[in-house]
C-alpha cells in the first residue's frame, strides 16, 4: 500500500501564522506538525510516500523529511497549484499509486491511541474497498457527518451539513483500493468548487464496499485547523511525553521500532539532533536498546 500526506490547504483559519509558514509545518509542541500523519503512515507499515504540497511550500518539506532514506521510507513530491479539494491528491498522486492501494492522511491530522497502530496494520492490509474512521465531535457541521441506520450500519455522509444528523465526523484518514483514482476522476467539483473526499467515501459505501471504523474513547483525534486545536494539540503531547516520558510520534524512534532503521543508524539521527531533548531522548534509547537486535 502507498501513503499520501496532503500538506496544502490555505491554513485561513489560522491567519497571520500561516501568512508566511504552511500550517504542516508549524510546530506540535517539540515537532513539526507533519511529523504526526508521517508517523501514523510509518505505523501503518507504509513505507513508499508522497507528500502533496503548494508550490512554495515544496523545498520546505523536502528540506525537513529528505528522501526519506534516513528513517528507511522512500518519501516523493508533488505540488498541488491551488486548494481543489482533498480528492485531488488521487489524481495528482495517480502515477504515484499506479496500481496499488492507498492510504491518504491530511497533513493537519494527529491520532493517538492504544491498539491503534494494530488497527492501521490491520487497515493497510486491506484488498478491497475502502476504510473510514469515525469520531464522536461537537462541531459536527464543520465536517463530513456519518448517518448510520438502525442497525447501526452507515447510510449516508453529508459534507458540512447546516443539521447535523449525527455527532460522528469522518476523521482525516482513508484506506483505499485502487479504484479511488477512477472514483475521484468521475466527480465534479462542490458547490465550494473542491473535489469532496466525501463523494468518494459516497460512492464506496453506495456500492457497499465502505467500512467505519468508529474510534472510541481509547483513541485521541485531533485535527489541527484553529489556534485553539493546535495548543490543545501541543498541550496533550507535552503531557503525555512528560508523565509517560516517551516520545509521541517521532518519526526516527518509529522508524527503529519497526526495524526500518538499525541501531547505528539511529545513533546517527541522535548526534544530528544532540542539542536538544529530542536528541537526548534517541541517544539514549539507542544506548539502552542496543543488545535488543
Ligand atoms: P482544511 O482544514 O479543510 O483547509 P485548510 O488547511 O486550507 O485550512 P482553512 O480551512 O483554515 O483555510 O484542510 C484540511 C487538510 O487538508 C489540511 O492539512 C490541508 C489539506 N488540504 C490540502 O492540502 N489541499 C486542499 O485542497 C484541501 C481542501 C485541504
Amino acid at each position: 500500500m502507498k501513503g499520501i500526506i496532503l500538506a496544502g490547504g490555505t491554513g485561513s483559519r489560522l491567519w497571520p501564522l500561516t501568512i508566511a509558514a504552511n500550517k504542516q509545518l508549524l510546530p506540535v509542541y517539540d515537532k513539526p506538525m507533519i511529523y504526526y500523519p508521517l508517523s501514523i503512515l510509518m505505523l501503518a507499515g507504509i513505507r513508499d510516500i508522497l507528500v502533496i504540497s503548494t508550490p512554495r511550500d515544496q523545498s520546505l518539506y523536502r528540506s525537513l523529511l529528505d528522501d526519506g532514506s534516513q528513517w528507511g521510507l522512500s518519501i516523493r513530491y508533488a505540488v498541488q497549484h491551488s486548494p481543489n479539494g482533498i480528492a485531488e491528491a488521487f489524481l495528482i498522486g495517480e502515477e504515484f499509486i499506479g496500481g496499488d492501494s492507498v492510504c491518504l492522511i491530511l497533513g493537519d491530522n494527529i491520532y493517538h491511541g492504544h491498539k491503534f497502530p494494530d488497527l492501521l496494520q490491520k487497515c493497510a492490509s486491506l484488498q478491497s474497498g475502502a476504510v473510514v474512521f469515525g469520531y464522536v465531535v461537537n462541531n459536527p457541521e464543520r465536517y463530513g457527518v456519518i448517518e448510520f441506520n438502525d442497525r447501526q450500519e452507515p447510510v449516508s455522509i453529508v459534507e458540512k451539513p447546516d443539521n447535523p444528523v449525527s455527532k460522528y465526523a469522518v476523521t482525516g484518514l482513508y484506506f483505499y483500493d485502487n479504484s479511488v483514482v477512477s472514483y475521484a476522476k468521475s466527480i465534479i467539483p462542490s458547490a465550494r468548487n473542491e473535489l469532496e473526499i466525501t463523494d468518494i467515501n459516497n460512492i464506496y459505501l453506495k456500492n457497499g464496499n465502505l467500512r467505519v471504523e468508529l474510534l472510541g474513547r481509547g483513541v485521541a483525534w485531533f485535527d489541527m485547523g484553529t489556534p485553539e486545536l493546535l495548543l490543545d494539540a501541543s498541550s496533550y503531547i507535552r503531557t503525555l511525553e512528560k508523565r509517560l516520558n516517551c516520545q509521541i510520534c517521532s518519526p526516527d524512534e518509529i522508524a527503529y521500532e519497526m526495524h526500518y532503521i538499525d541501531n547505528g543508524q539511529l545513533r546517527k539521527l541522535a548526534e544530528k539532533y544532540k542539542c536538544s531533548d529530542y536528541g537526548r531522548y534517541l541517544a539514549e534509547l539507542a544506548e539502552t536498546s542496543v543488545f535488543r537486535e
